[in-house]
Formats: C-alpha cells, sequence, structure tokens
C-alpha cells in the first residue's frame, strides 16, 4: 500500500519500460491508422476515466478528422457483504450515440472486465460501430474474448504505471510506462 502522511504520498523506487519517444511514436502510428480508417467519419472518442488521459490528450491530436470528446467510466466497488467485486458503470455523455462510430479509449486492458462492461452498456445505445483503442494490452490477462483493434504496446502479466497509469491513484503523471521495483 502507498504510504500517505496527510498530503503527502511517498513515491516507491521506479524504472522505466516504454520512454516518451516510443509511445509517441507508437501514439502517432495509431492516430495515423485511425484517420485513414474513418476518413469522412466524425468518430466519438470516448475515454474511460481516470488511465486514459495522458493517452487521449496525445492520440487525439494525431487524428487529423473532426472527433468529438466524451468520457466514461467504470470503478469497481464491493457491493453490501459480498467478496466479489462489482463495476459501476458512470456516464455524462452529452450527446447520443446512436449512428455514430465510437472508439472507447482505455490506458489499460488487463482482465477486459471493464471495457466489456462498458461495451455491453454502449452497444444497447446502438452505434454505427465500437472499437477499443488502449495503449497497453495485457492479453494473456483477459479473461473473455477481446476484439482490440487499435493498441500500443502488448506486454505481459505485469503491473505497470505512468501515462496516467496509478497505483493506489499516484503516477498517474509521469511522462513514460514503468514499474514499481519491489523492496523487501
Ligand atoms: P480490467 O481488468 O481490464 O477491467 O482493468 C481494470 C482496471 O485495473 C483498469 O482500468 C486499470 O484502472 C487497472 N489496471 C489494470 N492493470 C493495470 C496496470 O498494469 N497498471 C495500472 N492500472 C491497471
Ligand atoms: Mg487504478
Amino acid at each position: 500500500m502507498q504510504s500517505v502522511t496527510g498530503n503527502k504520498a511517498i513515491l516507491k523506487p521506479f524504472e522505466l519500460i516504454y520512454d516518451q519517444k516510443l509511445i509517441n511514436s507508437r501514439i502517432a502510428e495509431i492516430g495515423r491508422e485511425i484517420t485513414n480508417d474513418y476518413a469522412n467519419e466524425t468518430p466519438v472518442l470516448l475515454g474511460v476515466l481516470k488511465g486514459c488521459i495522458v493517452f487521449l490528450a496525445d492520440l487525439m491530436r494525431c487524428i487529423k478528422l473532426p472527433v468529438e470528446l466524451e468520457f466514461v467510466s467504470a470503478t469497481s466497488y464491493r457491493q453490501g457483504e459480498k467478496q466479489s467485486k462489482e463495476l459501476k458503470f458512470e456516464s455524462s455523455v452529452a450527446i447520443p450515440l446512436k449512428g455514430r462510430h465510437v472508439l472507447l479509449v482505455e490506458g489499460v486492458v488487463d482482465s477486459g472486465r471493464t471495457v466489456s462492461v462498458i461495451l455491453k452498456q454502449l452497444e444497447q445505445l446502438k452505434p454505427a460501430s465500437i472499437e477499443i483503442v488502449t495503449l497497453i494490452d495485457k492479453p494473456t490477462c483477459h479473461r473473455n474474448k477481446l476484439n482490440i483493434k487499435y493498441k500500443g504496446f502488448s506486454m505481459k502479466n505485469e503491473f505497470v504505471i505512468g501515462y496516467g497509469l496509478d497505483n493506489t491513484q499516484i503516477y498517474r503523471n509521469l511522462p513514460f510506462i514503468g514499474r514499481l521495483i519491489e523492496q523487501n
């Protein structure tokens, strides 16, 4: 657990996995692909808070099309006495998604539960299409079959931080993807 005293969090040591230059060039490639795939369209970029924010801010500037921007969130919470975690979906999407091309933008897909819950809700709104975009994918961790069309990096089962991704709500502002160094 992160040790926090009042307003002061103590950072654990971390090390680099993907540097900013590499991340920027992958995001530029994804931006080019989306620009080609959605030519003459105005896709809706639907960010999954909070992990999407740094990736989405970069990605949207690499898409050379008109886009609209909306956000959803799906947070885990314990329901009553139950041990199993349920996902609570929250959306304040202001525009009708019916008939729209939606790109669901995530920072990381691990078990895939979060994007699956959101996809199920979105499908009811009858968009023209929905695709998943994620900076980090962990394909060996998916619990169900998931079709992720755009991904920055595929990783093994490893917990990463930075570029929007947190550990106990901090490290999101690191300008690279890294891992915590476990100390004994
Ligand atoms: P899911 O298992 O795909 O539903 O991912 C659940 C959530 O866990 C993600 O939206 C992230 O908030 C968090 N998460 C999963 N893996 C990582 C990681 O490696 N770093 C930081 N957060 C993660
Ligand atoms: Mg988190």
